[in-house]
């Protein structure tokens, strides 16, 4: 033996030390564990993210908040983020205003982080094309990470289903259009896209016609066109025209390309061909008859959370 070891006293007391300690830390560590339930450290923390495209004109915004506080008034107690899907929009943000707006990616993770277990992201998206698939993907890829959250739901964008349509129909017939006069027609300018979902459009259009002669639905960038709405508003024999966003916000398209004082926005180019024309500069997401549906399909996401585990 070497000398250092020859003088170690007492080997009994050391033993029954390290048992008292082990012990101690048994009767601390199970009862922890065991109180988490199912093996689970963390307790159950939900909390809602709102996925939104995002928009570089501030003004826009307050249809945004608008939603949000809605959101909130449903479900309290439930924390409510945001995260904005256009890292174009968002690049834009930072580098104008320096605000730093999270993609969903850090909002997830940053939701991780702060401990939420559950949580429901409820995309604020008009039809399922490439920003709703994209963020699906974000959303899948958070599912197979370990250690993030117990269960995670994606609520679907506006136009997800044919009762969707019915319902958009019949809010916006009930709230925007009823009040019109008979000569005056109610336009709509949605976003438009070539991801095949594009053709929720003129599905859209199609049951705003069953449901009111005079409610059209054009696109920015796909179908139905201006041209298409010009045609059918003449075919109407409105004389005047009602101008709205059919996006979540009244942003950049609203403001410039449907309302904007320029020759080639919808508004100058109806009344260059006579109609009396009246922009709106309200999103979907500040009319409560659109806001319903997603608020639904928001509870559809919260219930899903509840199978989770
Ligand atoms: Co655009």
């Amino acid at each position: 033996m070497f000398p250092l070891f020859s003088a170690a006293p007492r080997p009994h007391r050391h033993r029954a030390a390290r048992i008292a300690a082990a012990t101690l830390c048994l009767l601390l560590l199970v009862p922890a564990l065991c109180l988490g339930g199912h093996g689970h450290a963390k307790p159950d923390k939900t909390g809602i993210l709102i996925a939104f495209f995002g928009t570089s004109v501030p003004e826009a915004r307050h249809d945004l908040d608008g939603f949000i506080e809605q959101v909130k008034k449903a479900h309290p107690g439930v924390d409510v983020r945001q995260a904005w899907t256009s890292v174009i929009i968002r690049d834009k943000l930072r580098a104008t205003t320096g605000e730093d707006i999270p993609g969903v990616a850090r909002a997830l993770a940053r939701m991780a982080e702060d401990g939420f277990t559950h949580v429901a992201v409820q995309s604020l998206h008009t039809i399922p094309g490439h920003e709703f698939h994209d963020l699906r993907m974000v959303v899948n890829a958070f599912r197979q990470m370990p250690g993030q959250f117990r269960a995670l739901s994606l609520g679907q964008p506006l136009l997800s289903s044919e009762q969707d349509f019915r319902d958009a129909a019949a809010g916006l017939l009930s709230q925007d259009y009823a009040a019109l006069d008979r000569d005056t027609a109610l336009v709509l300018m949605g976003h438009g896209t070539d991801h095949p979902a594009g053709a929720l459009y003129p599905a859209m259009q199609y049951h705003l016609t069953q449901a009111a002669p005079r409610v059209f639905l054009g696109t920015v960038e796909g179908t139905p066109s201006y041209d298409d709405v010009l045609a059918a508003l003449k075919a109407s024999g409105a004389k005047k025209v009602r101008l709205a966003p059919f996006m979540s916000v009244a942003g950049d398209h609203a403001r410039n390309d449907m309302a904007g004082p320029e020759d080639d926005s919808w508004a100058s180019m109806l009344a260059a061909q006579g109609f009396e024309v009246e922009s709106v500069l309200q999103g979907t997401a500040g009319n409560p008859a659109l806001t319903a549906i997603w608020l639904k399909h928001l509870d559809r996401a919260l219930d899903q959370l509840a199978g989770g585990h």
